[in-house]
């Protein structure tokens, strides 16, 4: 078994994180009654008590409606500082992060509002924890084509300082081939591109994620297992899938950590990470997911630093910035 205390503090980089997702019950509430916001819960127990779900859309649903108490930028700022905490506590030393714009702009809350929040809150965090923060726009999946075309136009003042796009929300029903154009469209403005593929969909979606979008990243990527040249296209390519073991046991796409693919995935040549996805609603953030899924499935030492250092592969950094990051994971690695 290996120590508790050296994966919590193994430097890492959290490539899978849906700010939204991080809410928890207590933000929740005291948002809900700082904006005067109606919530179908009575206390953070009732809160808490409504996270049992049976599949993807079963989250979602709670998910989007928890979004509905974050309406101000200092909501934004408090969201993502209070993330970034936890974060530092957890071993991440560099962070690339999802936000919805349509989960807000849909309710009458301005982009600009959203992305200054957030970049305030990454910008407080920076100072505080001398971490690095990359933000990633991500498209929702289940609205059309054009709604993601009106949110690029939304965020061109914003787009050299994002790193990123992303697709998320309902994966079954909306392939990425729907998103052909915008993703193309994101990518001439100079952004990189991932996708969720594979966590509830099939390995078609994953093709199409590569063959269609040109993603540089897979979120999830777990159903890519189910079909043997997927996997040594992905292998050979280097492609990262960003895994997120608690979330896949939450929403009943593996049936425990004890039987969860991690180490098959290493064993099969792909490069595979760890992280939170939406760790309020999962129950952990980081460091418990390396925590919990290296026990439950009696991980080795190599195998951890294998997955932190894939963490720093698979990020956006620059090659300097990546040089110094695996510099002191070896030499964090050496000294404990
Ligand atoms: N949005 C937030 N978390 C998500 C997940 N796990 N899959 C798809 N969309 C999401
Ligand atoms: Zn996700």
């Amino acid at each position: 078994m290996i120590d508790d205390a050296f994966l919590t503090a193994l430097p890492k980089a959290e490539l899978h994180l849906h700010i939204e997702g991080s809410l928890e019950p207590e933000m929740m509430v005291a948002l809900a009654r700082r904006n005067s916001v109606a919530i179908p819960f009575k206390s953070v127990e009732e809160v808490r008590a409504a996270y049992s779900f049976t599949d993807l859309q079963s989250f979602l649903d709670i998910y989007y409606a928890g979004a509905g108490v974050l309406r101000t930028e200092e909501d934004f700022h408090d969201l993502a500082l209070a993330y970034f905490d936890r974060a530092a506590a957890d071993g991440v030393v560099h962070a690339e992060i999802f936000f919805d714009p349509q989960t807000h702009t849909h309710r009458g809350i301005p982009f600009d509002v959203v992305a200054s929040g957030l970049f305030a809150g990454i910008a407080a965090a920076e100072a505080k924890h001398g971490m690095t923060v990359g933000l990633i726009m991500s498209y929702l999946r289940h609205l059309d084509e054009d709604d993601a075309f009106a949110t690029l136009a939304q965020a061109e003042p914003w787009l050299d300082r994002f790193v990123g796009v992303g697709l998320d929300s309902s994966e079954v029903g909306h392939p990425p081939s729907k998103f052909a154009r915008v993703f193309a469209a994101s990518r001439e403005r100079g952004l990189k591109l991932c996708a969720h593929a594979g966590e509830e969909g099939p390995p078609a979606y994953v093709h199409e994620a590569l063959d269609v979008l040109h993603v540089d990243r897979i979120d999830h990527g777990n159903r890519s297992l189910e079909d043997h040249a997927l996997v040594a296209r992905l292998a050979r390519a280097g492609m990262t899938l960003t895994v997120c073991p608690s979330s896949n046991v939450a929403l009943r796409n593996v049936a425990s950590l004890d039987v969860h693919p991690i180490d098959r995935m290493l064993d099969l040549g792909l490069r595979a990470t760890i992280h939170s996805d939406d760790p309020s609603y999962f129950g952990g953030y980081i460091g418990e997911n390396f925590r919990a899924v290296a026990a439950a499935r009696n991980l080795s030492r190599e195998q951890v630093v294998t997955l932190a250092r894939n963490s720093f592969l698979g990020s956006f950094i620059d090659d300097a910035a990546l040089a110094g990051h695996l510099d002191r994971l070896d030499a964090f690695v050496k000294a404990h």
